[in-house]
């Protein structure tokens, strides 16, 4: 997916030109990967432009920095308003959406005292993560010979870009041996998550995810669709799951604010079920897509529009 160059970023409360919004090489989250971050969307709903629990993720964001003792300058209504002003600003009716927090430009040593706490938004266009084949049919994917980060070397629950050191080494993994995707056991052993999405396993229409203790990051998208799950009267059990459960599940499929709802249709080359998507995966996808597509009701206030007047006064809003 290559950048249109175009746009406004949000760094510090100030709207730059794309080609602008530049750090220094020194910037201390260059050396040593002092940041957070959040991947939100906003979807063009049929209701107009609306983002999926942006709450969520601001909140999220906050979290990550205060597990690493970053004292961000801007709350979460005054961040969340201005990811809602970006987007007109920017004129997008469907967009993926990456707030930063990042220790800058002032000195280097591993202690970052004394660097700032900067924070950008940036917008754009990202479609779906895989093709249209996947969300139908589903992913060849191979379970890592990288283990997740363990609880007590960097923590998980933090969106920290550095965590994505390790997701690298699962993705170009997959990639390299001809998958399309990983899956990273934690230090255990026990099932953790993809290198950028949670997982799911099926079996026998009982629902299980592995819990937050097992090394993944609490995904927004997991947690709605454990509700959707449990609003379409399914059974969810978060557990510890070993490995083989993978191979033994009806229905395998990852999700995330990048990936939604994929199926899987292989682990290991083993095949899962039908080799094809599922149907408790179908049907959770198809709730999943009908929210945020706003053709569903939203139950639970996930959708937060960009202009609560309704939809008329968007008319003046067309992408670029
Ligand atoms: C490692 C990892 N796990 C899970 C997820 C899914 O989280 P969410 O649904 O909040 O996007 C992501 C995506 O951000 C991720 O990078």
């Amino acid at each position: 997916m290559a950048f249109p160059g175009t746009g406004k970023i949000w760094m510090n409360g100030t709207l730059v030109d794309w080609m602008d919004a530049r750090i220094h090489v020194a910037s201390h989250v260059v050396h040593y990967g002092s940041g957070v971050f959040e991947g939100a969307r906003c979807y063009d709903t049929s209701n107009g432009p609306a983002c999926f629990r942006l709450d969520a993720h601001m909140r999220r964001l906050l979290d990550s920095a205060k597990i690493y003792r970053m004292d961000v300058p801007y709350d979460q209504a005054t961040l969340t308003q201005a990811v809602i002003d970006l987007i007109k600003v920017n004129r997008f009716r469907a967009c993926y959406i990456r707030p930063l927090v990042y220790r800058g430009y002032s000195q280097l040593g591993v202690n970052p005292d004394g660097c700032p706490v900067d924070v950008a938004i940036m917008l754009w266009e990202w479609g779906a993560y895989f093709t249209k084949d996947a969300i139908e049919v589903g992913l060849n994917v191979k379970v890592s010979t990288w283990a997740r980060i363990a609880p007590n070397t960097m923590p998980g629950m933090a969106k920290s870009v550095a965590n994505y050191a390790n997701s690298q080494l699962i993705k170009m993994e997959a990639v390299a041996d001809g998958y399309d995707e990983g899956i990273a056991l934690d230090t255990q052993g026990n099932l953790s998550e993809g290198s950028g999405q949670n997982i799911f396993i099926v079996r026998d229409r009982v629902i299980h995810t592995p819990p937050v203790g097992s090394s993944i990051l609490s995904g927004i998208t997991r947690d709605s669709v454990v509700t959707i799950a449990r609003d379409l009267g399914f059974e969810v059990r978060e557990q510890v799951l070993p490995r083989e459960m993978l191979y033994l599940a009806d229905e395998v499929f990852f999700v995330g604010t990048a990936v939604e709802v994929t199926p899987i249709k292989s682990v290991d080359k083993i095949q899962i079920g039908s080799g094809r998507r599922g149907p408790v995966t179908e049907q959770i996808q198809q709730r999943f897509f009908d929210i945020v597509r706003g053709d569903a009701p939203d139950a639970h206030g996930w959708l937060q529009y960009l202009d609560p007047a309704g939809p008329a006064t968007l008319r003046a809003v067309t992408r670029r």
